[in-house]
């Protein structure tokens, strides 16, 4: 098959697949290391996803009361429900400090304190004193801040002269005896293949919110990098875990930041009644965001959901003064009036739970490097492979994600996996050959693709699949909708055997890219299913009815999912539960109280 497409061939030290925060930090940090590194993306860079950040970055800077990147530790901790790797979690917490001042001096313009600091609003979960105080730790600029802080990495980038193949597709890993050794990728401008070989190949490709129909992401967020490391036969951890959003616009989904409730708004239901009260008493709107998504959708269930047809719930900002909705939260005012019609000045915001984010991935370790279960041992790392950004595992979300930790970890991960090629990489060392038949399944599963002749089409065995996820594997789950779910997904990936591509050229071939992220989006969305059905407990974002209770006895573990040939396979790997340093104590397991 490869003899009918000529594959171009470039030699790099290091390359990144993806554009977004994670993918950027990386590039021009290896850049500037002296690596030989080329970045592709599907998008222009300043396109990606991570463009469409709201709320802000987490950093226990202080700025606004007392911190410590030990508080925030605890709180990242707790907020993962302990599924989280302290280690990682320890790195993190404590390298965003030199991590956000380093973004403050790349330019970033961040909104800024009456005496010129960084702002920093209060977010879901962040607390002082382990849990005592409420936090001002998330670093803004305006509800903009992925914006801002993407558009900077970009020009960073073009300061250290980052080589980027823009409106590439990347199609498969190309490994060998168990080691990645680069990325075979489509040019939708030429339509040409090109092999990137490369000593490390970072997988910086996000998540895959898409494969939901109601969602905060981009239609590009199809977790490209995940199937590809299913493909390559590694392991995707803890994909039951997906996280919805509390507030996403009723009907279509934009995301209405977390920023919003810190900076004093609020939730109501049908009677008025600021119904958090009850589910957090503590924290009340601000407690992590699988116990606000919860809360608002028993309120729902038993009746008390506002509209004609009693199916969402109101946030409030029409309290808050015009001036300062215009300074901190101009981005919400414009999406609320644009696809919800209202005026957040004088009005309430129609709100439903969104899917958001994807705590589970690909597994690494806190330097990016990823790893896997071997011979017994949990931590193999595979030679050649880094991921970054949503599309990882590290884990320092655990089971949820605390809001204002995504960008931060796209940052502080972007940077360590910079850091780590430079520890192991000599730029320019030459490539060894690589077998002749190298691309051959990748070019393969391509042209199968793009001449499939089926009677189905993309777009409607997409929305079926969006549908079942939707509806199986919501924000409550049971054994019942998830076995349901996995019936219909193995209905919907046969129907995608028999599906049709009607455009066979290269050059631009959406017809053809939207088939190929749905084969991605099919894979995640049957493991995420596999996934939630294995996991009989309740933690974090993933809520069993049939087994509400949390069980550490049992579950305090990563699961491990395998897919290949349509057969799911699952094992197991340990939580770290142990810190990076002696700086800091291992934060047992509890019951989470807000
Ligand atoms: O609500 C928000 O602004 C989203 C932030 C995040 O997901 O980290």
């Amino acid at each position: 098959m490869t003899e009918h497409y000529k594959i171009i061939e470039h030699h790099y030290d290091t390359v990144v697949v993806g554009a977004g925060g994670a993918g950027l930090r990386a590039t021009f940090g290896m850049v500037e290391k002296g690596l030989k590194t080329a970045c592709i993306s599907k998008v222009f860079p300043t396109r990606s996803h991570t463009v469409a950040a709201q709320g802000g970055i987490s950093a226990a800077l202080g700025n606004m009361g007392e911190d410590h990147w030990s508080f925030h530790m605890y709180d990242t901790v707790k907020g993962s429900d302990w599924l989280g790797d302290q280690d990682a979690i320890e790195y993190m917490c404590r390298e965003a400090i030199p991590a956000v001042i380093e973004l403050e001096h790349y330019g970033v313009p961040f909104s800024r304190t009456e005496n010129g600091k960084i702002y920093q609003r209060a977010f879901g979960g962040m607390t002082t004193h382990f849990g005592k105080g409420q936090a001002q730790r998330t670093c803004a600029a305006a509800d903009l801040t992925g914006h801002a802080i993407l558009h900077t990495l970009y020009q960073q980038s073009l300061k250290f002269n980052a080589e980027f193949f823009v409106e590439y597709i990347a199609l498969d890993l190309i490994m060998e005896n168990d080691e990645c050794r680069g990325v075979l990728a489509w040019c939708l401008e030429d339509g040409s293949l090109h092999l990137f070989k490369a000593h490390m190949t970072v997988l910086a490709t996000g998540g895959y919110g898409r494969s939901y129909f109601s969602c905060t992401s981009a239609h590009t967020v199809t977790g490209d990098g995940n199937a590809m490391a299913l493909r390559a036969g590694l392991p995707l951890q803890d994909m039951e875990f997906v996280q919805f959003h509390p507030t996403g616009i009723y009907g279509a989904g934009c995301l209405i930041t977390e920023g919003v409730r810190g900076e004093g708004g609020y939730l109501t239901n049908s009677k008025g009644e600021r119904f958090m009260e009850r589910y957090a008493p503590s924290a009340k709107d601000l407690a992590s965001r699988d116990v606000v998504s919860r809360a608002i959708t028993v309120e729902i269930n038993e009746g008390r959901g506002v509209g004609p047809l009693k199916d969402h719930a109101y946030l409030h900002i029409e309290h808050l003064d015009p001036a300062i909705i215009h300074e901190r939260l101009p981005g919400i005012a414009e999406t609320s009036k644009i696809f919800a019609g209202v005026d957040v000045t004088k009005e309430p915001i129609p709100i439903l739970p969104t899917v958001h984010y994807n705590m589970g991935g690909i597994p690494t370790n806190y330097k990016a490097e990823v790893v896997t279960l071997k011979n017994g041992n949990p931590d193999h790392v595979v030679p050649g492979l880094m991921a970054i950004g949503e599309a990882a595992c590290v884990s320092v979300h655990g089971a949820n994600r605390l809001g204002s930790n995504s960008l931060l970890d796209l940052i502080v991960f972007g940077r360590s996996a910079a850091i780590r090629c430079h520890e192991l990489i000599k730029p320019g060392t030459a490539h060894k050959p690589l077998a002749a038949n190298a691309c051959a399944e990748a070019v393969g599963r391509f042209d199968k693709i793009r001449h499939a002749k089926g009677q189905y089409s993309t777009a409607e065995i997409r929305l079926s699949m969006q549908k079942t996820m939707q509806t199986k594997a919501a924000v409550f789950r049971t054994a019942a909708t998830l076995e349901k779910g996995l019936e219909e997904m193995h209905a919907i990936n046969a129907s995608f055997a028999d599906v049709g591509v009607k455009d066979r050229s290269l050059i631009w071939n959406t017809d053809l890219v939207e088939t190929l992220e749905l084969d991605n989006l099919l894979a995640q969305a049957t493991v995420t299913l596999h996934s939630a059905n294995n996991r009989t407990e309740s933690r974090g974002g993933h809520a069993r009815e049939d087994f509400p209770e949390r069980d550490d006895e049992n579950w305090l573990k990563h699961s491990l999912v395998w897919y290949k040939q349509g057969q799911a396979t699952i094992d197991y790997r340990p939580v770290h539960l142990f810190t990076l340093t002696d700086e800091v104590e291992v934060i047992p397991p509890k019951k989470r109280v807000y």
